[in-house]
């Protein structure tokens, strides 16, 4: 309907004025163009208007036409505009595109600056951006936990609660409950107090639920298992200072302090008696639960809200580690390699301007490519630019558009897994996000991709770090690395099945992403090696794998090791 408006009243208009050529023109001419109908009327009705008035009519028909003739050159014009502006907007897409590229072989240079990285933040103290935390576990679980145990997973907008039965080998989980509790917004940028004695509450309350089915082992206290997804300096398996926040929370006081001290305060006054026997990160959650069930686990990742690593490591290769070796050997590393950079990863205006406008400027620089906080919003800028230079939602720009956060990674995952002729998906997300309607099929395709590049470019980088950290434990295929079999000897090594135990709403949710990061971990390490390395999408498993490093650090029971397989 729109492409004929132009050429309709053009036609119009040329017809306004033949009709009045041929009032002036022999009743035999006139005749022979009366054909059509809406040729028919106006000469028609002229041949009966009193003299004069002829002339009239004709000035009017002149008018008309030339009103239409404007009107025609005005859309004329504006469509050649919109070309302008389409064109205008493929020159942003494509420009962004190529600056967000991730060929393989800058991939490769992103693996071995991580693996540069790794070695540097293991060997001193603030000697990377990777911090290369060491977590204290050296224990993993091995199956021989037993008891009730209590796990508390705080690291985004919500916080989950959840107690399990362990029954040891042949019981395995008995039974569990959770519950999961969103955290006010406002409660993010509150006091460390206020945050603890709300999440302190919460855990009371549930505590309190205890049903039937749950009980202590022997005379065992409730333990916890604090999953606390932030960098923690550790300063043994139960306490830590916060290093900073990320992820959007800045609640005041907390960095520098122990944050287990924090919640036994608040757990104090509300009158729960608990003892913190672990405080893990996440990934170490997510680790230690994947290898409760499989003991090919060697990493764990988290694509969620915010992304990290941790990894098993040899001990005697962490050379800023002070305290006595531990017995097993090795020991688990928090890599927080959301704080990762290196001058090869691809960065834009957009990631510039979303750093600069974040709490954090210049902190967690791969997680703002990477992870779910970030890429929606990496979009709504792409698009802001498009509106701010090229009209792509007329004028005057959308207001939600300008505001940060409007569009979030589910949003951008919605668009992205749209498959209807006419993108409706597209079409509807811009609607609930920035209340743009009446959209063209070409703005909702130039959308469409812009999701693709900015979630090719996370997928894709994603994967390189895994490949990274498989290289630093010689899990790579290349035969180097810290953990690679026969390392120092010339002696040629079988290829061992690594599992990857991967969590995080953007993984799980996100089928595209999760192809692009397969992809490019099939690239790098090559169809063979890929067989030997599964990434196990490990559900909610930082919260169990809390419960069970509580379990297996419990001062009460058998202390069990990690396996030494690694050395
Ligand atoms: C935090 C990590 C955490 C990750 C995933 C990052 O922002 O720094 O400690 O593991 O998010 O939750």
């Amino acid at each position: 309907m729109r492409t004929n408006e132009p050429f309709a009243l053009w036609t119009w208009g040329f017809k306004v004025f033949c009709t009045f050529v041929c009032v002036k023109k022999s009743p035999s001419q006139r005749h022979r163009q009366h054909k059509s109908p809406e040729w028919f009327s106006l000469p028609k009705m002229s041949q009966n208007l009193p003299k004069g008035m002829g002339k009239t009519v004709a000035g009017l028909a002149v008018a008309v036409a030339a009103v239409a003739c404007a009107g025609a050159v005005v859309i004329v014009s504006r469509r050649i505009r919109e070309r302008g502006q389409r064109a205008k907007c493929l020159a942003i897409l494509d420009e962004f595109r190529n600056l967000c590229a991730t060929p393989v072989s800058r991939l490769r240079q992103i693996v071995d600056a991580m693996v540069v990285e790794m070695h540097a933040g293991l060997a001193t103290e603030g000697g990377s951006r990777l911090k290369m935390l060491p977590s204290f576990v050296d224990v993993l679980p091995t199956g021989d936990e037993k008891g009730l145990y209590y796990a508390l997973d705080l690291g985004g907008t919500n916080f989950r609660v959840l107690r399990v039965q362990l029954g040891g080998k042949e019981g395995r989980v008995i039974k569990q409950e959770y519950e999961e509790v969103s955290i006010p917004h406002k409660l993010m940028a509150a006091s460390g107090q206020e945050l603890f004695e709300f999440i302190a509450k919460e855990l009371a309350h549930f505590v309190n639920r205890e049903g039937d089915g749950f009980r202590p082992h022997g005379n065992q206290k409730r333990e916890l298992g604090f999953t606390f997804s932030f960098p923690v300096n550790q300063t043994s398996i139960n306490s830590g200072t916060l290093v900073q926040w990320t992820k959007g929370f800045t609640c005041d006081g907390v960095p520098g302090k122990n944050v287990v001290q924090f919640l036994e305060e608040a757990m104090e006054k509300v009158g729960l008696k608990m003892r913190v026997t672990a405080l893990v990160n996440d990934t170490v959650g997510t680790l230690a639960g994947g290898r409760y069930w499989n003991e090919d686990v060697m990493v764990a990742i988290i694509l969620g809200t915010g992304t990290n690593a941790c990894y098993v490591e040899r001990a005697d290769t962490i050379n800023k580690w002070n305290g006595l070796l531990p017995k097993s050997g090795t020991m688990v590393i928090n890599t927080e390699w959301g704080n990762f950079w290196s001058s090869h990863l691809p960065k834009t205006y957009a990631d510039e301007g979303l750093d600069a406008d974040s709490v954090n400027p210049g902190e967690q620089g791969f997680e703002k490519l990477v992870s779910g906080m970030y890429m929606g919003d990496i979009v709504r800028r792409v698009l802001l630019k498009m509106a701010q230079e090229a009209e792509i939602f007329g004028k005057p720009i959308p207001p939600k558009l300008m505001q940060p956060y409007t569009l979030s990674t589910p949003h951008m995952s919605k668009m992205h897994g749209d498959e209807t002729r006419d993108l409706r998906n597209v079409a509807k997300v811009l609607k609930d996000a920035f209340n743009i309607t009446n959209t063209s099929l070409t703005v909702r395709k130039i959308v469409y991709m812009i999701c693709d590049v900015v979630c090719e470019r996370g997928g894709r980088l994603a994967g390189a770090g895994i490949v990274g950290i498989l290289k630093k434990i010689g899990r790579d295929g290349t035969g180097t690395g810290s953990g690679s079999w026969g390392q120092g000897k010339n002696i040629s090594c079988k290829p061992r099945r690594t599992v990857v135990a991967m969590d995080g709403g953007l993984y799980e949710h996100y089928a595209k992403f999760r192809e692009y990061l397969q992809a490019a971990a099939t690239e790098l390490l090559g169809e063979e090696v890929s067989k030997n390395v599964v990434i196990e999408l490990s559900k909610d498993g930082s919260g169990i794998g809390a419960a069970l490093l509580a379990a297996s650090h419990s001062p009460s029971p058998t202390r069990n090791t990690v396996d030494s397989t690694i050395a």
